[in-house]
């Protein structure tokens, strides 16, 4: 597609692409093409060898605070996809943030805890919390899942990989205080790219 970014134009992120929107062409909806993509989104995060070292960096003055650097390999022209890494130093944490799109998200490096949120009202509840290491998984198909915050526990930097349905660095959406609720406008942006189009 015209405007289609590369940034790790690698082989193996290209055939990994090219599958994941061949089957969001075909499926019957984001929850088929969710199943679809999975046992391909698993052996991404097998697989030492992909990912340079450059993209598992964390980015001192990030728009995600706390260090956390979100790097991006690809996108769509027309933001319909996105893939990146996001790097989280031991001991940070995210904001508690929404994503607003349907996707993928995985462990490839280091552990986290997850901490998942719904609407309760006018607030926020945690509904839950579990730990992750490498090579676990989840889909976010909101609103179900959709708001969130994780939380680096190993000594090293956690890298978790992306796949989600829209340029998420760059579309504003959500960050929200966990105690009273509050939400306020929040666009993570990206270390290697901008936002803005020239
Ligand atoms: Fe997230």
């Amino acid at each position: 597609m015209a405007g289609d970014e590369f940034i790790l134009g690698s082989a193996v992120v290209r055939d990994f692409v090219d599958g994941v929107r061949e089957t969001i062409a075909t499926a019957a909806s984001p929850g088929a093409a969710i199943d679809e993509i999975r046992p391909r989104f698993a052996e991404l995060l097998a697989d030492d060898g992909w990912l340079p070292a450059e993209f598992q960096e964390p980015a001192p003055e990030s728009g995600m605070g706390g260090g956390i650097g979100q790097w991006l390999l690809y996108r769509a022209g027309d933001g319909s996809l996105s893939l990146f890494s996001l790097v989280v130093p031991s001991g940070a944490e995210t904001p508690v943030h929404d994503h607003l799109a349907w996707g993928l998200v995985g462990l490839y490096r280091g552990t986290q805890d997850e901490e998942i949120f719904e609407r309760d009202g006018d607030g926020l509840r945690m509904s839950r919390r579990r730990a992750i290491v490498r090579g676990d998984f989840y889909a976010l198909l909101p609103p179900r899942d959709d708001i969130h915050r994780v939380r680096t526990t190993s000594p090293e930097t956690s890298v978790s990989i992306h796949l989600l349905t829209n340029d998420t660095g760059c579309i504003w959406r959500h960050a929200f205080d966990p105690d009273s609720g509050a939400e306020r406008p929040f666009r993570s942006g990206y270390v290697n790219v901008d936002c803005e189009q020239p």
